[in-house]
Formats: structure tokens, C-alpha cells, sequence
């Protein structure tokens, strides 16, 4: 039913988020509070910090998001919420909040897999998806391809067996001593720098593995900084712009060709002619254009998440939770929070 009203929340790591969609793809509110500001003096989420913050924000966030959805609270037919994986003192924010909401509208609340949600925000703007499909997340905390069956039905193909891609980046600038979040701040050092200035390895874990390995590039950005700087008190002290710039592009690229390559084998494996990528690295300039590329070579339609739902926010949990409403898939007041998915 498309006139379904849910409120949706999301505190899985440091964006304190809520949403208000009317059936599956309307969205009529959208607020993410980033906490990013606190937490770049550490170079990565601080989950205390990030636990204080949601606790501040979450309401000051739900009720601006129901405001702005020109809606009252007893409109809403159901609360969801993203209750795993992530930071459990962050994700208990939300999940609270929400079980409040729930108890007190006597509506559904619905849990949602926060890593799904990023999948479903490649199909939030698209029309007539051809399923199944092959699907990659790549985010701060996950990097994983699925075959994608139904918005619900999500079989895992492969993973990563160590560091998370959007983890790399946010390693490498801080080695790179880049501001974070490290994303976006290697993208923009990458403009100015040869991707081909340095061969980083391209961990494929094996002809047909699905898997994905990220700490040993790190580890290699690492030694070649130390290599390129032996007397520095800073890793990249002594190194030109030109230098770092060379040094990310190279990773970028080197990350880039892995996440391409391992969907490609995965759409041929499954064989799909649609894939879907979603999750906060997804923003990518580089990873969009290659993947686009290597897609139209092939006739394979490619959905990618919009650049506003590609980092965390709450409309993608909302979408999917619209799925399980009409599944009749809703969670008790004993719904708890997990890191693990
Ligand atoms: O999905 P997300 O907001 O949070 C998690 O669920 O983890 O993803 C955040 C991750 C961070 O590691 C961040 O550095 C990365 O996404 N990221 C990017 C870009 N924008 C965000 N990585 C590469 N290029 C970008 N433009
Ligand atoms: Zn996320």
C-alpha cells in the first residue's frame, strides 16, 4: 500500500537521522544531524561521544522530521528503525526512541539490517528492477556482495575477511594525515595525483573468491610513506602535495579496480543483469564512473545509490521497512540492538 506513513530512525554510527516516507519511494522529510565535527579530532567515531550525541539529538531530530513531513505523530501507521549491524551504544539511541514511539502510537515497529537499507537506497529512485540482481555495499563498517532475490531476500556472496573499504580510506588519510572523514578527503587529494604513480597490491583472494582483503594495502601505503620518509616526525611531513597526491590517487585506483573486478565476476557468477551499489564509498566519483564503464561494456544495468542516500541517513531504512510493513514482518518492544548483523 502506497500511503502507508512511516518513521523511520537511524543512530547506527555518527549520523543522528530520521525520515518520514509515504509507501516506498516518497519521501516527504529527510534530517541527518552528522556528528562527523566531534569526532574528527580522533580520526575515527568515538562510540562514547557518538552515544552522547545521538542521546542529545534524537528527539530534536524525529520531531524536525515529523514537522517538516507536515504530518502529526498519530498519522504515522509505523516506527522503524536500524537495530544492527554498528556501534550498539549508537544503534540503542535509535532503538529506543523508537520502541518509545511505537509503545506510545500503539503502530508496528519494524527492524531493520541497516547494511540491506544501503542496498535498497539504489532502488529508491529507480523503476522496474529486473531481480535478481548482484549487489555491493561498501561502507565504513562493511564491504559485501549479495545476490539480490527480493528487497528482503539478500544472500551473501562474499565479504571482506578483514578491514572495510570506506575503513581503508579512513586508515590510509589518516597515514596520509588527511582530515576525516577519509573519503571524500582522499578523493580530493586523488584529483591532483597519478593514479598509476605507484602499484599498490590488488588483493583478490583467488581467482573466483567473492571475498575481499583491504588491511594489506594499508599496510603497504604505510611502508612505502615510511620508506619515502625516514627522518620526518610525521609520516608525510617531508613529502610534496604532489607526493600525497600521488599516493592516494594510486590507492583510490588500486581499491577501485578490486571493488569492480570482484562485482563483475560476481554479475557473471550469478548471472545478473542488474547490479546494485549503495553504502557511504559509493559516493566515489572514481568507483561511479569505472563501475558505469565496465557495466555499459557489458549490458548490465547499474544502480547506483543517489549521492544524498549514499552515506547514512534514514529514508533508506524507511523504503525497506515499507517492504516488511506489507510482509507483516514487525518487531517486538523486546527488540534489542547488535553490532553484528
Ligand atoms: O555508509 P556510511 O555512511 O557509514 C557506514 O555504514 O559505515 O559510510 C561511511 C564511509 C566512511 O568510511 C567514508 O570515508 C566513506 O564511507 N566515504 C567515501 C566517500 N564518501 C564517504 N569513501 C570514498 N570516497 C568517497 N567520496
Ligand atoms: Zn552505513
Amino acid at each position: 500500500n502506497q500511503k502507508t506513513l512511516i518513521l523511520a530512525i537511524e543512530t547506527s554510527c555518527d549520523e543522528t537521522a530520521a525520515a518520514v516516507l509515504r509507501g516506498e519511494k516518497n519521501v516527504l522529510s529527510s534530517v541527518v544531524s552528522s556528528q562527523a565535527d566531534l569526532h574528527k579530532h580522533y580520526g575515527g567515531v568515538v562510540p562514547e561521544i557518538a552515544s552522547r550525541a545521538h542521546i542529545e539529538r534524537i528527539y530534536p531530530v524525529v520531531d524536525k522530521t515529523v514537522q517538516d513531513a507536515g504530518i502529526e505523530l498519530s498519522d504515522l501507521d509505523a516506527v522503524a528503525v536500524a537495530n544492527c549491524p554498528g556501534l550498539s551504544v549508537a544503534l540503542i539511541v535509535g532503538v529506543t526512541a523508537a520502541k518509545t514511539l511505537a509503545f506510545m502510537l500503539d503502530i508496528p515497529l519494524i527492524s531493520i539490517n541497516h547494511i540491506h537499507a544501503h542496498l535498497q537506497s539504489a532502488m529508491i529512485e529507480a523503476e522496474d528492477i529486473a531481480l535478481p540482481a548482484t549487489a555491493l555495499v561498501v561502507s565504513g563498517g562493511h564491504t559485501s556482495i549479495y545476490s539480490c532475490k527480493s528487497a528482503l531476500e539478500l544472500e551473501l556472496a562474499g565479504s571482506t575477511i578483514d578491514d572495510a573499504a570506506g575503513e581503508a580510506f579512513d586508515k590510509v588519510a589518516q597515514i596520509l594525515n588527511l582530515p576525516y572523514p577519509g573519503g571524500p578527503s582522499i578523493q580530493k587529494a586523488a584529483e591532483k595525483g597519478n593514479p598509476k604513480a605507484i602499484q599498490f597490491p590488488r588483493s583478490m583472494l583467488g581467482k573466483d573468491s567473492l571475498d575481499f582483503s583491504f588491511s594489506g594495502i594499508k599496510t603497504a601505503v604505510l611502508y612505502h610513506c615510511k620508506g619515502q620518509n625516514m627522518k620526518g616526525s610525521s609520516l608525510v611531513s617531508d613529502m610534496s602535495e604532489k607526493e600525497i597526491a600521488d599516493i592516494a590517487a594510486s590507492f583510490q585506483q588500486a581499491v577501485v579496480d578490486v571493488l569492480v573486478k570482484k562485482t563483475m565476476l560476481a554479475a557473471e557468477i550469478q548471472n545478473s543483469g542488474t547490479v546494485l551499489l549503495g553504502g557511504g564509498v559509493a559516493a566515489n566519483k572514481i568507483l561511479r564512473e569505472q563501475m558505469k564503464q565496465k557495466c555499459e561494456k557489458r549490458g548490465i544495468r547499474l544502480l547506483i545509490a543517489p549521492m544524498k542516500y549514499c552515506t547514512d541517513n534514514a529514508v533508506m531504512i524507511g523504503s525497506l521497512a515499507w517492504h516488511k510493513y506489507n510482509a507483516g514482518l514487525f518487531a517486538g518492544l523486546d527488540l534489542e540492538a547488535s553490532s553484528s548483523a
